[in-house]
C-alpha cells in the first residue's frame, strides 16, 4: 500500500463498489483522499472556484449548517433551492423543480446523496430520475454530498442509488464522501472527493489540478484512518463484517423511530407524528419550534438543534419515555 498525496483510499470508494461501473472501467473517475466529508466538500469547492466556468452553487433550503460557509470560503457564490415543506414535513418537489429550472445553465447543485441533513427527507427513485433529467437538460453540475451511505437504508447500494443514477448517464459529477459515520471513524477524518469526468484524459488533468489545490492547503492527508478503510474495503471477510454491522446500526435507528412514534401515540401527544417513521437516516426534523426546543432543554435537559432536529442515533429504549414526556409537555404548553 502506498501513501501518495491523493492518499491510500484513492483507488477504492464504496460509492462505486460496483467496480464494473463504466466510469471506473473507462478511467473517467479521479479520486483524492480528503479530510473526511467536510474536507472533500472544501477541496471540491476550491477546485470548482478555480477551474469551472460557473461560480454559483445552489444548496437545499434547509441544509447542513456548514455547507454555506464551506462553499463561500472556497470562493463560490451560494444560493438556495426549495427543498422542505414544513406543512407536509416532506419534500417540496414542485418548489425544487421550479428553482432548478430557473437556475442559470451550468450552475452547480449540491445534492445530499441520501439521508438529507437536517430534514431526513429524500426524493423517491422516481423523483431522483426527474431531477436528473431536468439537471442534465440544463447542464447543471451535480455535486453530491455522501455523508451517510449505508446509514439510511442499511444497504450501501440502495443508499448510492442517486449517485449511480447520475454516473450511469455518462455525464459529469462530483462526490464528497465521508467514512466518519458509516465506519465509525469520525476522529480519523477519512473521506474522499471523486470527480467523474467525460474522458480519461480530462480525469487525469483534473487529478493534477486537485493536487495543486491540496498541496498548499495541507500537503497530504493523514494515513492511519484511511489505511483502516482501505484494509476493510479490500478484504472480503472484513467487508462482509462491516456491512452486517452497518445494517445493525441502520436497523437500530429505524427501530428507535418506531419506538418514539408508538410512544407519542400511546401518550396521546397532539399532532401527526408519522414523519418520524417516514423520514430517513440519523435525523428527525421533529417540527418542534425554537421555543419548544428551548423549553425542553431548560426543563428536561434534552439537547437538540434549535430547528428541532434530533439525532435518532442518540436515542435508546431507556431514554424514549423521557423524550416523550418532554415533547408532550412542550407541545401541550407551548403551541
Ligand atoms: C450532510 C453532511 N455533509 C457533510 C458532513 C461532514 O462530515 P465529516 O464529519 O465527515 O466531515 C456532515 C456531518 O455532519 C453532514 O451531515
Amino acid at each position: 500500500m502506498t501513501h501518495t498525496m491523493d492518499g491510500v483510499i484513492s483507488y477504492v470508494i464504496s460509492i462505486f463498489t460496483c467496480l464494473d461501473s463504466p466510469a471506473i472501467q473507462e478511467n473517467r473517475v479521479t479520486t483524492v483522499q480528503c479530510l473526511s466529508g467536510t474536507g472533500s466538500l472544501r477541496v471540491g469547492g476550491e477546485f470548482l472556484a478555480r477551474h469551472y466556468h460557473q461560480r454559483t452553487i445552489y444548496i437545499p433550503q434547509p441544509t447542513w449548517g456548514n455547507h454555506p460557509k464551506v462553499f463561500t470560503l472556497a470562493g463560490l457564490s451560494v444560493k438556495t433551492f426549495r427543498y422542505y415543506d414544513p406543512v407536509t414535513r416532506g419534500l417540496n418537489f414542485q418548489g425544487l423543480l421550479e428553482d432548478l429550472r430557473s437556475a442559470p445553465s451550468g450552475a452547480i447543485v449540491l445534492l445530499h446523496a441520501c439521508a438529507h441533513n437536517p430534514t431526513g427527507v429524500d426524493p423517491t427513485p422516481q423523483q431522483w430520475e426527474q431531477i436528473r433529467q431536468l439537471m442534465r437538460s440544463k447542464a447543471l453540475l451535480p455535486f453530491f454530498d455522501s455523508a451517510y451511505q449505508g446509514f439510511a437504508s442499511g444497504n450501501l447500494d440502495a443508499d448510492a442509488h442517486s449517485v449511480r443514477l447520475f454516473v450511469g448517464d455518462g455525464g459529469e459529477c462530483l462526490i464528497a464522501q465521508s467514512y466518519a459515520k458509516n465506519m465509525g471513524l469520525y476522529g480519523e477524518r477519512v473521506g474522499a472527493l471523486s470527480i467523474v469526468c467525460k474522458s480519461a484524459d480530462v480525469a487525469s488533468r483534473v487529478e493534477s489540478q486537485l493536487k495543486l489545490v491540496i498541496r498548499p492547503m495541507y500537503s497530504n492527508p493523514p494515513i492511519h484512518g484511511a489505511s483502516i478503510v482501505a484494509t476493510i474495503l479490500k478484504d472480503r471477510n472484513m467487508y462482509q463484517e462491516w456491512i452486517i454491522e452497518l445494517k445493525a446500526m441502520a436497523d437500530r435507528i429505524i427501530n428507535m423511530r418506531h419506538q418514539l412514534f408508538d410512544a407519542l401515540r400511546s401518550r396521546g401527544t397532539p399532532g401527526d407524528w408519522s414523519h418520524i417513521i417516514k423520514q430517513i437516516g440519523m435525523f428527525t426534523f421533529t417540527g418542534l419550534n425554537s421555543e419548544q426546543v428551548a423549553f425542553m432543554t431548560k426543563e428536561y435537559h434534552i439537547y437538540m438543534t434549535s430547528d428541532g432536529r434530533i439525532s435518532m442515533a442518540g436515542l435508546s429504549s431507556r431514554t424514549v419515555p423521557h423524550l416523550v414526556e418532554a415533547i408532550h409537555a412542550a407541545v401541550t404548553r407551548l403551541v
